[in-house]
C-alpha cells in the first residue's frame, strides 16, 4: 500500500490500449469506497470512452490537449441533492479521486487529476458538453490509460518543516 501511495505520479500520455470495462469498474469501486462526510457519498461519475467526445472535451478544457488522446476519462461530480453536510461534496469527491488515482497506479494504469471546480467557465463547458443536471457540479476530470512511458523515479516530497507536533 505505501509503495503504491509513495510512487504514484500524474500520467498525461498513454498507449492506445483500451481499458476493459471490468477494470474501469474496479477503479470506480475504489473511488466509491473513499470516506465521505457522514458517509453521504455525494458523488456521481461520468465515464467517457468515446474518442470523439474525448476530443471535444480536449478542445474546451484549458491545457488539456492530452485528454483527446486518452482511451478513457472519468468526470467526478458532486451531487448537491445527495449532500447532508453543505459543501462537503468537494472533500467527498476529492477523496474518491485520490482513491481512483491510487487504484489506477496499483493496476499499472496512470491518470491525472485535471481541475474544473471552482472555475466557472470550466464548470459551464462540462455541464453543457456532458448534459449534467442542475444539482450536479463537475469537480475534476481524470483522463487515464496505460502509460506510454515507464514512470521516472522522483524524490520523496517529505518536508520536516511542514510538520508541527502538538502546537505550531
Ligand atoms: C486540485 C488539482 C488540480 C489539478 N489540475 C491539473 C490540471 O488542470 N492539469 C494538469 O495537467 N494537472 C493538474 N493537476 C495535477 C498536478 O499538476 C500534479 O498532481 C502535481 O504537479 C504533482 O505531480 P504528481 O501528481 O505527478 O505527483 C491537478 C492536481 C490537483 C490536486
Amino acid at each position: 500500500m505505501l509503495r503504491v501511495i509513495n510512487s504514484r505520479q500524474s500520467v498525461r500520455a498513454w498507449t492506445e490500449k483500451k481499458v476493459a470495462v471490468s477494470i474501469i469498474r474496479r477503479i470506480l469501486e475504489a473511488g466509491m469506497n473513499a470516506p465521505s462526510a457522514g458517509n453521504e457519498q455525494a458523488w456521481q461519475f461520468v465515464v467517457v470512452t468515446e474518442k470523439e467526445l474525448l476530443e471535444r472535451i480536449a478542445a474546451v478544457h484549458p491545457g488539456g490537449d492530452y485528454v483527446g488522446k486518452a482511451p478513457c476519462a472519468i468526470l467526478v461530480c458532486g451531487d448537491t441533492r445527495l449532500e447532508e453536510y453543505k459543501g462537503m461534496w468537494v472533500e467527498d469527491c476529492s477523496a474518491a479521486i485520490e482513491n481512483m488515482l491510487l487504484a489506477m497506479h496499483a493496476l499499472k494504469l496512470g491518470g491525472v487529476w485535471t481541475g474544473i471546480y471552482p472555475q466557472a467557465d470550466r464548470i459551464k463547458s462540462f455541464t453543457s458538453l456532458l448534459k449534467l443536471p442542475k444539482s450536479v457540479v463537475p469537480l475534476a476530470l481524470v483522463p487515464f490509460g496505460y502509460p506510454a512511458e515507464p514512470l521516472k523515479k522522483r524524490p520523496s516530497r517529505y518536508k520536516k518543516t511542514r510538520v508541527h507536533f502538538n502546537s505550531w
